[in-house]
């Protein structure tokens, strides 16, 4: 599961003896690829020192509003600001999170950074309660709960078992391994594109002329596997229908077929139309093929070579004559009367949305790393957007869906 590669965790320890337990919980979050912070109580550094958890973290780990004053240096102590270390975070989880702790945070309280975190936090935010079975079932930390609850904040069940005290019932925090797993299933269910299968074309298409040649574009594949990357975090299952491109793809969630010509991905999309919610053409398919392919290399003999060519077929168009309720997008690359074109092409292929990009533009195109694309919807809308990276490009694109087909 990659939902937790990339994200920004805020982990808030507390000063209970599971403390010792968050050397594993943040080595397996950083094994996940997330980023991890560390806030932590002056109580929890009885139970686990900073200097661990910030090695594991490969993150300085904050516990006060301001650097302890270094006795060797003139430099003045730094404030922590805590708003922004909330606002960094994706989500927040308080492991373990001590009944006192926790009364504060349903109370209002602020007297420590931790805290002042956790009432900054506008992200999600996890707790994870280890406390004595006495402090568990006492009504105030009922209350407590109940509290938290109403406040949006989500909790991870302590666990059943044998506690510091010696007494056996619930309130061990859940172990590390729990904590993640719980937090995997919690973003994966929230996911907006759960449940939607999206099929994606990308890259160029080589028709081949005879075995060693081919007529080709400069398509690189970047802004496609952009949109099959982030689609996959958004918990779509996604099939990425490529043609040749030298770009690996980060997510291994996403089901990669390889082709070449424009036929084999005319065969591959029509493959997986059928059972897909949204598909997303963004190759630059061939429009001609050779009408003969020489099934030995053609040797220079003459001064001229003609080559006689084939349209190929226009897969959109094809997928846009069967479609049912598939959400069906194309792309559109034009050099002159862009909007006009681009409209033009959405009618035609019975599209739902098409995604213009002008050669005309600055910071736009096949080989760069950034796109400035115009959204153009079914109900003609004309929505712009500024020079982006195309990873950022990809997900303005999904979004639009997403709105779109939840709508
Ligand atoms: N497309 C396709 N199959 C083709 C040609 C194009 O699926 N044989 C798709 C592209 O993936 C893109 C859209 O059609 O989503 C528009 O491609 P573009 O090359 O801009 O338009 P064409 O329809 O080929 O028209 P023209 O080249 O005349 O502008």
């Amino acid at each position: 599961m990659a939902v937790l590669n990339g994200k920004n965790i805020l982990l808030g320890v507390t000063g209970g003896i599971a403390a010792y337990k968050t050397a594993f919980l943040v080595r397996l979050l950083v094994k996940k690829g997330a980023n991890v912070k560390v806030v932590m109580t002056n109580s929890a550094k009885e139970f686990v020192t900073p200097l661990t958890l910030a090695t594991l973290s490969k993150n300085e780990v904050f516990s006060s509003f301001t650097d302890e004053k270094d006795e060797n240096s003139f430099k003045e102590p730094q404030w922590n600001n805590h708003v922004e270390l909330a606002l960094w975070a994706d989500f927040f989880l308080i492991a373990p999170a001590t009944a006192n702790t926790l009364s504060k945070m349903a109370n209002g309280a602020c007297d420590n950074l931790l805290l002042a975190c956790y009432l900054s936090a506008k992200c999600p935010v996890y707790y994870a309660p280890a406390m004595d079975l006495d402090m568990y079932q006492h009504p105030s930390t009922e209350e407590t709960f109940k509290k938290l609850e109403s406040f949006g904040n989500i909790q991870i069940p302590a666990a059943f078992g044998e506690l510091a005290s010696g007494l056996v019932g619930q309130g061990r925090m859940a172990e590390p391994e729990e904590i993640v797993s719980f937090l995997e299933n919690d973003l994966l269910k929230k996911l907006p594109l759960r449940g939607k299968q999206i099929l994606i074309t990308a890259g160029p298409t080589y028709e081949a002329i005879d075995p060693v040649r081919f007529i080709g574009n400069h398509s690189s594949g970047k802004m496609g596997y952009a949109i099959a990357e982030a689609a996959a975090s958004l918990g779509a299952e996604v099939v990425l229908i490529s043609g040749p491109s030298a770009l690996r793809l980060e997510n291994d969630f996403v089901k990669l077929i390889r082709v070449t010509s424009a036929e084999e991905m005319y065969n591959a999309a029509h493959e997986y139309f059928d059972t897909c919610d949204v598909a997303i053409l963004s190759a630059a398919v061939a429009d001609y093929r050779p009408s003969e392919v020489a099934s030995e290399k053609i040797k220079k003999k003459t001064d001229d070579l003609i080559l006689q060519l084939t349209k190929t077929k226009d897969i959109l168009a094809s997928l846009g004559e069967i479609k049912k309720s598939q959400f069906l997008v194309g792309f559109a690359l034009e050099t002159e009367n862009e909007e006009e074109n681009a409209k033009l092409k959405l009618k035609k292929k019975n599209l739902d949305l098409i995604v213009l990009n002008s050669l005309r533009d600055k910071g736009a195109g096949f080989q760069a790393d950034t796109n400035k694309i115009t959204l153009i919807t079914k109900d003609n809308k004309v929505l712009p957007f500024p020079v982006k990276p195309k990873k950022e490009v990809a997900k303005d694109i999904l979004e639009y869906i997403i709105e779109q087909t939840n709508a």
